[in-house]
């Protein structure tokens, strides 16, 4: 039985005898190929399903060695700034952990499964009239004075979690990808997959993929090269104007042969229904920027055809049900209970 990151990796990790073995069973996610997209796009396209993870989002392997560590130094209380896959993670296991857990969000800009998911898990919600990037300056702040551990990926100790994604793939594909497409916000978990490949490299090696790091449009510092003061974008989790882990992400792009571009919220939600309706995956906006970008760099001729390509899904498509009914122009057919009425009309669908 699959016993969890700190667990299965620990000769990877930084895991003493003193480091609790936290776990929610996280890590150990699918990597599925998409048969009829490799098809059409004439690559080996695969995407590793983070939303598989327990809360729902990549930012469990991070959080469990985060968390984890925090418990182990006498640490009492947790704290992050969020867009929202960082606070439900952050609020699970520290629930888990027996730990308080504060989260500072950008009010109204959290899709409604992840405030959910900080509601249920006993979170100290502090929703704020700012955005992520000024949330996070005040946690950085706060963090240097008070007795709190700081969950962002700024901890080194997100970034170790993170990394374990990289082995996954080269395991469940035999070898490094040539190329991994991953969208791009604060930067932390772009950061965290060159640091993987290239330990796992070392180690066994598997190779390195070149590194295509995307952010959205609207939200795109590090492919203008400034901060974006307001940054916006329907991909509220990636909505973040002045990325922490900025040069570890140029960083990636440039060792690795790779590219920090932009997609467009179009390109995004065109990717996100793509996905869905063609192989039945649903992952959230955020995390279609990835195949949105695939898409965008086929028709540049910079992912070349016969390409083995790893898409990362960072998140669960049910933590935003409100993007799918909003961008699927979705109205029930609602009939009268009878029998000929709903027969008529199934019959109908099914001449069309
Ligand atoms: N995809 C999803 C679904 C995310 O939630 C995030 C980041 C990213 C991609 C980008 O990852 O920041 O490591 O470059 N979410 C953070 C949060 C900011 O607060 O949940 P990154």
């Amino acid at each position: 039985m699959w016993k969890g990151l700190l667990q299965e990796y620990k000769e990877f990790l930084p895991v003493n005898e003193r480091t609790p073995r936290l776990t929610l069973h996280e890590g150990n996610t699918p990597l599925i190929h998409l048969e009829e997209l490799s098809k059409q796009f004439g690559i080996n396209l695969h995407v590793k399903v983070e939303g598989a993870n327990p809360t729902g989002s990549f930012k469990d392997r991070g959080m469990v060695m985060a968390v984890a560590k925090a418990k182990e130094e006498g640490s009492k209380t947790v704290i992050c700034a969020s867009t929202g896959n960082t606070s439900a993670a952050a609020a699970a296991y520290a629930a888990r952990a027996g730990m308080r857990c504060i989260i500072v969000i950008p009010d109204g800009k959290i899709a409604m499964g992840k405030l959910a998911q900080a509601v249920m898990y006993g979170a100290e919600i502090i929703a704020i009239e700012g955005n992520f990037d000024e949330a996070l300056a005040m946690v950085r702040k706060l963090s240097e004075s008070s007795p709190l551990t700081l969950v962002n990926s700024v901890n080194p100790y997100r970034i170790e979690g993170q990394k374990t994604a990289a082995f996954e793939i080269c395991d469940q594909l035999g070898k490094a990808p040539d190329v991994l497409a991953i969208p791009v916000g604060n930067a932390g978990n772009i950061t965290a997959y060159w640091k993987g490949f290239k330990e796992y490299n070392e180690k066994k090696e598997t190779g390195l993929p070149q590194m295509r790091g995307f952010e959205a449009e609207g939200a795109a510092a590090i492919v203008r090269n400034e901060v974006i003061p307001n940054p916006e974008t329907i991909a509220t989790a990636i909505r973040i104007g002045n990325p922490a882990s900025w040069q570890y992400a140029v960083d990636a792009a440039d060792s690795s042969n790779g590219k920090i571009d932009e997609v467009t919220d179009e390109e995004i939600l065109k990717a996100y229904h793509l996905l869905a309706s063609t192989e039945g995956v649903f992952a959230e906006p955020a995390s279609c920027a990835s195949l949105a970008g695939v898409i965008k760099q086929l028709e540049s001729g910079e992912i070349i055809p016969g390409s083995t390509v790893v898409a990362v899904l960072t998140g669960n498509g049910l933590k935003d049900p409100n993007t799918a009914i909003d961008s699927s122009h979705f109205k029930p057919v609602v009939l009268p209970n009878e029998e000929k009425a709903v027969f008529e009309h199934i019959e109908g669908v099914m001449a069309s």
